[in-house]
């Protein structure tokens, strides 16, 4: 039986029916239209599902819906302040990382929990953070460079404390 679910996305309050059974990533595109979060597999391989669930990365294919209550989801959406894009958004659009940039949101939102979390990362630690978000075109190099320009400062500060806790 469907309920009425509450928590927050990218920052706002919203209350929206769930059935139990839904996943987080099929809410956040059905029935929110928010399409930045991809399905590649459903299965939690691929990584393009990728969205920051109370400040971590999760697969949003494989987290039941009903779960998130209360709690704060951020989707790659979310990271933009207006028109400026997030540093990590900048770093991989002026790195050139996205190809066809079905898997770029996923790698967006890996990224940016990554770096919260180890802010001063070495390449080799970057690698092993994006190795879980596939990327068929085999940009990793510059998806990888990009986020240790972001880590040495180079796109600026990397928002903290911001009112959706990402
Ligand atoms: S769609 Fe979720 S990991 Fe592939
Ligand atoms: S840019 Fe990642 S799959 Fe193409």
């Amino acid at each position: 039986m469907s309920e009425i679910l509450s928590f927050y996305l990218n920052g706002n309050p919203v209350e929206v029916l769930v059935k139990p059974e839904q996943t987080l990533l099929e809410l956040l595109r059905d029935e929110l239209g928010l399409t930045s979060p991809k399905c590649g597999c459903n299965h939690g391989d691929c990584g393009a599902c990728t969205v920051i669930l109370d400040g971590k990365a999760v697969k949003s294919c494989l987290v039941l819906a009903p779960t998130v209550k209360g709690k704060k989801v951020v989707t790659a959406d979310g990271l933009c302040s207006g028109e400026k894009l997030h540093p990590i958004q900048q770093a991989f659009l002026d790195y050139g990382a996205p190809q066809c940039g079905y898997c770029t949101p996923g790698m967006v939102m890996a990224a940016t929990a990554f770096l919260l979390e180890n802010p001063k990362p070495t390449k080799e630690e970057i690698k092993e953070a994006l190795s879980g978000n596939l990327c068929r075109c085999a940009g990793y190099e510059k998806y990888t460079e990009a986020v240790l320009a972001v880590s040495k400062g180079e796109f600026g500060l990397l928002p903290e404390g911001s009112d959706f806790n990402v």
